[in-house]
């Protein structure tokens, strides 16, 4: 085999409850994960040796070594398979980087499937997912896609069948921002305030709704308690969740840990103009329309490259 493509959505949260911190430093979660349809690409080739190459928008921020969950999950799985991880993996990057919509843990989640499909490891689905758990919390999800709740850390998955297809916005921010800082500064605020933490359950309302596939009832279900974090450290986000609801969204939030902010419209016609909207307001880099729930990681079939002709008559 010379090469395989898997393709990863992005995810959002459509619920994001944390509760209290863990002995081993992890928030407890219940985390309504939702796969939309904005993709990354990795293609890993046999090769010498491990390396990673990437391509696509502000990949600047991306790391090209063994902090790339991409290349750590290459290691991990040929460790299990007592292989060498001696691969070239390329990442196609659609899906913004650093932005709180798992684009790194989909990257891992697709490396794993692509060198099990490229190695012949034959490891179960349900195998690959506890081992990208081990990579990072939201690991399993990119793997499994569709709209699911997760507990523990957010790795314990369970599926939440829906046939509904809702229509999102992401307003895209200039930069990052670090998931742990995020998760830091809403214990901080919690504990200047005072707040007691309450153990996380899913938002009955906002499941009811998934199911129903009434987007205006899941609009007024969002919710996410690493907002006031995201906010805090990147007060400017105030501001694109405004101009997305006054441009006609039935709900927003910000995006796991941000600084993505989402944008529930009602149909596919309103996303556009929300994204048209956001744009024209100058409180966002870049608008996209995704549309959702989408599978997880999925091999693509293999790609004819078209040989180029040229003929001079
Ligand atoms: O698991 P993942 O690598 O995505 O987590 C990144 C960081 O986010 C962790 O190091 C931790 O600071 C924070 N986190 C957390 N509780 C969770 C998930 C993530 O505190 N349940």
């Amino acid at each position: 085999m010379s090469s395989v493509t898997v393709s990863v959505p992005a995810k959002v949260n459509l619920q994001l409850a944390v509760g209290g911190v863990r002995p081993d430093g992890f928030h407890e979660l219940v985390s309504v994960f939702h796969a939309v349809s904005l993709y990354d690409e990795v293609t890993v080739t046999p090769a010498d040796r491990l390396s990673l190459t990437c391509e696509g928008e502000d990949i600047d921020e991306v790391p090209l070594d063994h902090g790339n969950l991409a290349a750590r999950a290459a290691i991990l799985l040929a460790d299990r398979l007592g292989r060498e991880p001696n691969v070239r993996i390329h990442i196609r990057k659609g899906i913004p980087v650093a932005g709180g919509m798992a684009g790194g843990s989909a990257d891992a989640a697709a490396t794993l499937l692509a060198c099990d499909t490229l190695w012949r490891g034959d490891t179960p689905r349900e195998m690959l997912r506890r081992l990208g758990a081990e990579l990072g919390s939201d690991v399993p999800f990119s793997d499994l896609g569709g709209t699911a709740i997760g507990t523990g850390r957010g790795e314990r998955l369970a599926s939440v069948p829906t046939t509904a297809r809702f229509h999102w916005v992401f307003a895209l921010a200039d930069g990052g921002l670090s998931t742990p800082a995020v998760y830091g500064e809403c214990d901080r605020l919690r504990e200047v305030a005072g707040v007691r933490v309450e153990r996380p359950a899913p938002r009955e309302e906002l499941i009811a709704a998934l199911r129903a596939g009434d987007a205006y009832a899941l609009g007024a279900g969002l919710v996410n308690d690493l907002q006031p974090a995201a906010l805090s450290l990147r007060p400017a986000l105030a501001a694109t969740l405004a101009a997305g609801m006054a441009a006609g969204a039935v709900g927003s939030l910000v995006s796991g840990s941000g600084p993505t902010c989402a944008f529930l419209a009602p149909d596919r016609d309103t996303a556009q103009v929300v994204a048209e909207r956001l744009i024209e307001s100058g409180t966002c880099r870049a608008a996209r329309v995704a549309f959702g729930a989408v599978p997880g990681a999925r091999v693509l079939p293999r790609r004819v490259v078209p040989v180029e002709r040229e003929n001079t008559v």
